[in-house]
């Protein structure tokens, strides 16, 4: 054997190693993919766009009708309630509840606009917020305040 089919050799076996290893990685990185299942990247929700509602103003009470056409009709429902007194979110949470509470984000003042079905997430840094405005993810720190709400005759007044 002369040295030129011996460096041959020795190179095809080397890779035929490194062909091997690469392969393991390959049933390495398969395997430990396999059988997790679908995850969040990060802890991120996934957030839609919450329904916007005018909501009239008397005196300091925000008034809305919730009718059957409401986007607040059904138990679970959430949407925003805009008016010249401010911005109210409001969640539809049993069969004669709602609880409202302030759009306006404990973090740095954005108005929080997303509903990921569960809970309010603000669309400025991702914090998220139950319906009963307590913090469910940062950088926000403070719960949202809640306001009073009275359903009669098919109109919620919401009041501070
Ligand atoms: S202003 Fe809402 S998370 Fe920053």
């Amino acid at each position: 054997m002369d040295s030129d089919q011996r460096t041959r050799r020795q190179f095809c076996q080397a890779c035929s190693a490194a062909g091997v290893a690469a392969l393991g990685g390959v049933l390495t990185t398969l395997q430990g993919c396999g059988g997790s299942g679908p995850t969040s990247p990060g802890g991120g929700v996934s957030a839609q766009a919450l329904p916007r509602i005018s909501g009239g103003v008397s005196g300091a009470a925000i008034l809305v009708t919730i009718d059957a056409a409401s986007p607040l009709a059904a138990t679970g429902s959430a949407a925003i309630v805009t008016s010249s007194a401010g911005n109210v979110l409001v969640a539809h949470t049993g069969a004669d509840s709602f609880v409202a509470l302030t759009a306006t984000c404990t973090h740095e003042n954005c108005t929080i606009t997303g509903f990921s079905g569960q809970s309010y997430v603000c669309p400025c840094h991702g914090s998220q917020f139950d319906t009963s405005g307590r913090v469910l993810n940062g950088p926000a720190q403070r719960s949202l305040r809640q306001y009073q709400t009275q359903l009669a005759d098919g109109v919620l007044t919401i009041t501070a």
